[in-house]
């Protein structure tokens, strides 16, 4: 039998039917309370407490530290598939046949050049911007190369979309570091796989052959895979909210690249090194930190844990932390920056202050130290991020569209000013 919630106002009593979810999540259903109630809104500043669609992409239980991309857990995709098949998953809902990864991947790859003339653009910034100010432009600069709309209700236009900005997003990301680090722009070879691609992009020396890593690269691939898709976080919630003006999928991309950016969402993953670092260079004191996490005089907060939604292990910090340790023990890379994580953590976690507030390690507390291992520059490590979220966001929005979801509007209350005289500058 289906929910009702009944609400009550002043004496008036209101129904509303309760939703459930094929995990048994309940979410009051409120589409009709102002229409009701003359105007009554609800108010939840972080949308907290607020569901803003129904999605059948990725389900996440924050108490019980579950994720599972369409069904599929994250600690068996992270295991047993690779990036593009995860990718696939997500933005078309099964997995690929091997006709259909084949067919995807040689898709991709014919789309993999990029205009010239974005080279224009990329060298009109500094060398020291941020590459995810740069991802973020580069990315709505696209459009202006593929001017053209996209009839969300064609398939193939849909697919077209999504294959071109899957192809040319590493090609630019991959760019940002290298106009960073003075090499010359790559475009890749085709002949490799997408990561392995990616990492020739960023690290291929112009007079030397490319040499891959398979250690290096599955590092990589699982990763990316970690950070594909985590429901409607902040970036992804803008993706959408973008996407729902009808913006096209490029540029609802370049605002999710920059809600990423904040260090309390994605940028996170570099503000844990250079807190790990500042840690290290004051003498390896973890209690002093923790004790400045804890004091509400002090505007420090460890970086990398505490989450909105996991009140639990953060599963992927879970995987992460393990490849850690085997990356840097295969590598033969000693770095003291792990033991300091691995001693606040210890700290952290049977301190009172983060056990009663379920602050535990989450996605962005041992990335950094993967990406540092594998030669990859701090500030690139946001871009990481930004390459694994892509086809989370591209499944959200196509997800979007295809339910034709009305334009994203949030009402607010108002608490400024009643309504009063204009003053001329004379009378002020
Ligand atoms: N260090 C110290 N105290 C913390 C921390 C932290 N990292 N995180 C939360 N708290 C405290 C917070 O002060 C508050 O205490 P009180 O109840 O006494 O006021 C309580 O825990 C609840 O925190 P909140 O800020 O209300 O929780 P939120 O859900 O709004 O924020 C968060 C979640 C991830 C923004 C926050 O935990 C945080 O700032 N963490 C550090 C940044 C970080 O690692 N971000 C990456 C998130 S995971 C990957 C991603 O999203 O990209």
């Amino acid at each position: 039998m289906s929910k009702i919630a009944t609400l009550e106002i002043d004496g008036n009593k209101y129904e509303f039917p309760i939703v459930e979810g094929t995990e048994n999540e309940l979410g009051i259903d409120i589409k009709t309370l102002r229409g009701a109630t003359g105007g009554v809104t609800t108010i939840d500043p972080g949308y907290k407490n607020t569901g803003s669609c129904e999605s059948a992409i990725t389900f996440l239980d924050g108490e019980k530290g579950i994720l599972r991309y369409r069904g599929y857990s994250i600690e068996e995709l992270a295991e047993k598939a690779d990036f593009l098949e995860v990718a696939y998953l997500l933005i078309f809902g099964e997995l690929p046949t091997a006709e259909q990864l084949e067919k995807f991947d040689k898709d991709i790859k014919e789309e993999s050049q990029v205009d010239e003339d974005m080279k224009k653009i990329l060298d009109g910034f500094p060398k020291s911007a941020h590459p995810m100010g740069v991802l973020s432009s580069l990315t709505s600069a696209l459009i202006a190369f593929n001017p053209g709309s996209v009839d969300v209700d064609s398939e193939e236009e849909m697919y077209g979309a999504i294959v071109k900005i899957l192809a040319k997003f590493p090609v630019l990301a991959a760019w940002t570091m290298r106009k960073r680090k003075s090499l010359p722009l790559d475009y890749g070879d085709n002949s490799l796989g997408y990561v392995e691609n990616l990492h020739k992009m960023m690290f291929a020396k112009p007079n030397q052959a490319y040499e891959s890593n398979k250690l290096v690269i599955d590092a990589l691939d699982k990763l990316l895979i970690l950070h594909a898709d985590h429901e409607q976080n902040c970036s992804t919630s803008t993706v959408r909210i973008v996407g729902s003006s009808h913006a096209g999928l490029f540029a609802s991309l370049s605002a999710g690249i920059s809600a990423l950016w904040g260090p309390l969402h994605g940028g996170a993953n570099q503000a844990v090194i250079e807190m790990l670092e500042a840690i290290k260079a004051d003498g390896g004191d973890t209690a002093k930190y923790i004790a400045k996490a804890k004091d509400k005089n002090d505007p420090f907060r460890l970086m990398g844990f505490g989450h909105r939604v996991y009140k639990n292990f953060d599963p992927r910090a879970k995987i992460i932390k393990k490849s850690a340790e085997e990356v840097l023990g295969d590598l033969g890379i000693e770095d003291p920056v792990l033991d300091i994580a691995k001693g606040l953590a210890d700290v952290a976690l049977k301190d009172e202050y983060f056990v009663q507030r379920k602050l535990y390690p989450n996605v962005d507390f041992y990335s950094g130290i993967i990406y540092r291992a594998l030669g990859i520059p701090t500030e690139m490590f946001t871009v990481m991020f930004a390459l694994g979220r892509l086809p989370g966001w591209i499944a959200q929005w196509r997800e979007m569209r295809l339910r034709k979801e009305p334009i994203g509007r949030p009402r607010q209350i108002y608490v400024g000013e009643n309504h009063r005289a204009f003053k001329t500058v004379s009378e002020r």
